[in-house]
């Protein structure tokens, strides 16, 4: 079975929890998008809910499929929202995100949302967040390169996120994104904290404390891991 079929498991069975009523948080991604497709198909066929994207490519995704959106959260919790990860810690739901360059919005929702429901197939899945893939940072643009320096002192590789153009990625919220290469993550809550503290970063892609459930998908069948 491919990747991508089993980060579609993860995804239906993510967007069959969804009920009738419920403001849904929709994530970025491919696995992110497998949901909201299947979200929209539940909304035509008679489910009533309320999406909250977490990006532009979302928002268009869902209103393709005419579900009325939130585009800005309010103060409102959001019932649950589903979202991808690049790394998922097994042991405390600790994830890495934003590889797809939305970690802003993704982390607003998440903070704003009851119940962050992360799905993905079994190749994201670590005992725990071991920084095998980058974190990504949102940076703003002003005086960027000084920004990088100062996350490099910090003992990270730096890469610039770029487009298809190879051109540097511009986010939602036009700031760009470097992506920061640890050799080993062995307290994520600290890198958090010392990465927040650099002058000229906006967010970063660990999302500590966030998660309550994961469903991954293998083989096997498709997972659920609550914490
Ligand atoms: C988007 O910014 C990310 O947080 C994605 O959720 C994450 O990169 C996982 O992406 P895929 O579902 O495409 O693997």
């Amino acid at each position: 079975m491919d990747r991508d079929t089993l980060k579609q498991r993860a995804a239906h069975a993510a967007a069959d929890m969804v009920e009738a009523g419920m403001l849904v948080g929709l994530g970025t991604g491919s696995t992110a998008s497998h949901a909201i497709r299947r979200l929209g198909q539940r909304f035509r066929d008679g489910l009533r809910f309320t999406g909250v994207p977490t990006s532009e490519a979302s928002s268009r995704l869902a209103r393709s499929f005419g579900i009325p959106l939130i585009e800005s959260p309010s103060d409102t919790p959001i019932d649950m929202t589903i979202d991808g990860a690049d790394e998922i810690g097994e042991a405390d739901l600790s994830l890495i995100k934003g590889m797809g360059g939305a970690l802003l919005r993704e982390k607003i929702v998440a903070v704003t949302s009851k119940w962050l429901v992360i799905i993905a197939d079994e190749t994201k899945l670590a005992p725990r967040l071991s920084g095998r893939v980058p974190i990504p940072v949102e940076i703003v643009a002003f005086g960027w390169e000084s920004t990088r320096a100062r996350l490099a002192v910090l003992g990270c590789r730096t890469v610039l996120k770029r487009d298809a153009q190879g051109e540097a990625m511009r986010t939602d919220g036009g700031n760009l994104i470097l992506h920061c290469q640890f050799d080993a993550l062995p307290d994520p809550a600290a890198v958090e904290r010392t990465l927040s503290m650099v002058v000229g970063v906006v967010e970063t892609g660990l999302f500590l404390g966030l998660a309550k459930t994961a469903l991954v998908a293998s083989e096997a069948g498709v997972r659920r891991i609550d914490r």
